[in-house]
């Protein structure tokens, strides 16, 4: 069927057998945008089965000669961002100029990983045996690292292509191979850049994405015994797949209900900029979107007043019109998000603007006087709404922040250094920046959360190194 998107498997495009398609409806016009394979649980066998079999050549291959394809991908990959853009917008309703910035970055985190890599990579390490009691010299350890094998790579909608490179360009550098599962939103994009992958020229099979339906293919892949490492960004599905998955180096990272703490003395135009981008930005979107604003209450007034006016100059609409808000992914995200504010609502909080609903576009929204037993006091919405705690001591803000089963990332925003060092120390989570929001880059940036917002550590070189393994070689001396 000329309408539906090839799977790619050992270096070609195919029609999956299963002859049935997924859906992807663009979250603006709620029509069928585009159609993906739904691929079989023996394409997902063979998919792999092929990967080992590239893995093996790949890994022999030059550590120079990978990072030189790895270059070729992602010249490729820059040329064709305005295509990619453009279905980033029709798929998952991204701001158009953001839809190109997400190619870019990806480009660029690409050619990183292949630098990185090539000198983490080109490292091992010497021992002599006599430094432990009851040896003596005579034994020459040598410890280099090897890949893992076959790396299950599964991206979130919000980043269907950044998210997909941050986990296969450190998988390929290393001399991993690579089974990609896209996000249904988002899989057009995601091919697109595979095919960017293909034109770069990687053994065939090295590099497979597999579309389909989670609820037919994703215990599948995930408890897989040919897979040998899972990198994962998402929601809850994170945690069940560390429950099923084997004994394999997980890479997990399930979202945040990031804090931003707001101290008497902040420079509080500074801190209302931060929320506008860091919290409105893709309509709130992000893992590492402002989630929660505790302020204390001799300045709250104030700060709010600015992120008021500063939000009426949000423009609000379509993607492609470059608007900063735009319809949610998806409608039962949307209703997730009514949910919310509805019992913001009924409990009493305080709303700024009026609630405000075209399909799946929401108008921004900052609620206040949240109390703690609204659910937006702790849930994620994953939509353009923050709600504000008014806090009458710095002790409060930093237990909302621990309370949280949710421990990304965090900020504070304070003018002492020495007071915004001690709410870092105190808050519990992955990350805090100081004076500015929440975000993951610049790429090379460590990047976790705590509890059960994942485990391991991403950013370029974490990954390279979770990505390998230690293999020594013990020479004995007589
Ligand atoms: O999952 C991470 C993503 O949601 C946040 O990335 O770059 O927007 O901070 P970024």
């Amino acid at each position: 069927d000329g309408d539906v998107f090839k799977y790619y498997a050992d270096g070609e495009w195919k029609v999956s057998a299963s002859k049935k398609s997924v859906g992807i409806t663009n979250p603006s016009t709620l029509k069928t945008q585009y159609k993906v394979q739904a691929c079989t649980q023996e394409e997902v066998n063979k998919a792999i089965e092929s990967a080992h079999a590239a893995q093996k050549i790949w890994a022999k291959t030059p550590l120079w000669k990978r990072a030189e394809a790895l270059h070729r991908f992602a010249g490729i990959l820059k040329d064709q961002k305005n295509a990619i853009a453009e279905s980033l917008v029709k798929e998952i309703a991204k701001p158009q100029k953001d839809s190109v910035t997400e190619v870019v970055r990806s480009g660029d985190l690409i050619s990183y990983a292949a630098e990185e890599g090539i000198r983490i990579m080109a490292e091992g390490k010497f021992l002599l045996s006599d430094s432990f009691p009851g040896n003596g010299r005579n034994k020459y350890c040598l410890a280099s690292k090897i890949p893992l094998g076959v790396v299950l790579c599964i991206p979130p909608f919000n980043y269907p292509v950044n998210l997909a490179v941050s986990k296969i360009a450190p998988a390929l550098i290393t001399g991993n191979a690579v089974i990609l599962k896209p996000p249904t939103q988002g899989a057009v994009s995601a091919l697109h850049m595979v095919h960017c992958a293909h034109m770069a020229g990687f053994p065939k099979g090295l590099l497979a994405a597999i579309t389909g339906k989670g609820s037919e293919i994703g215990d599948l892949m995930t408890m897989h015994p040919g897979i040998d490492c899972i990198s994962f960004t998402g929601g809850d599905t994170g945690i069940s797949i560390s429950k099923k998955a084997g004994m394999i180096p997980l890479q997990m990272e399930l979202g945040g209900k990031d804090c931003c703490i707001v101290l008497e003395d902040a420079d509080l135009e500074l801190a209302a900029n931060n929320v506008i981008k860091g919290g409105y930005s893709y309509s709130g979107q992000r893992c590492t979107a402002i989630k929660v604003i505790c302020v204390m209450e001799s300045v709250a007034e104030e700060l709010v007043k600015k992120i008021v006016e500063k939000m009426t100059k949000l423009k609000v609409g379509m993607p492609e019109d470059n608007c900063d808000i735009t319809p949610v992914v998806s409608e039962s995200s949307a209703n997730f998000i009514q949910g919310l504010v509805e019992d913001a609502k009924t409990k009493g909080a305080k709303f700024h603007q009026e609630w405000k609903r075209e399909n799946n576009l929401i108008y921004p929204l900052l609620i206040d006087n949240v109390t703690p037993d609204m659910r937006i006091a702790w849930e994620e919405p994953f939509g353009p709404v923050i709600p504000v705690i008014r806090i009458k001591t710095v002790e409060e803000g930093i237990h909302f922040c621990n309370a949280n089963n949710f421990a990304l990332q965090g900020c504070v925003f304070s003018k002492d250094i020495n007071k915004a060092i001690l709410v870092s120390n105190a808050m519990e989570t992955g990350t805090i920046q100081i004076n500015s929001a929440p975000a993951r880059g610049p790429d090379h940036f460590p990047f976790q959360g705590l509890r059960d917002s994942g485990i391991g550590t991403q950013g370029v070189t974490n990954s390279i190194h979770m990505m390998t393994k230690v293999k020594s070689t013990v020479i004995n001396l007589p």
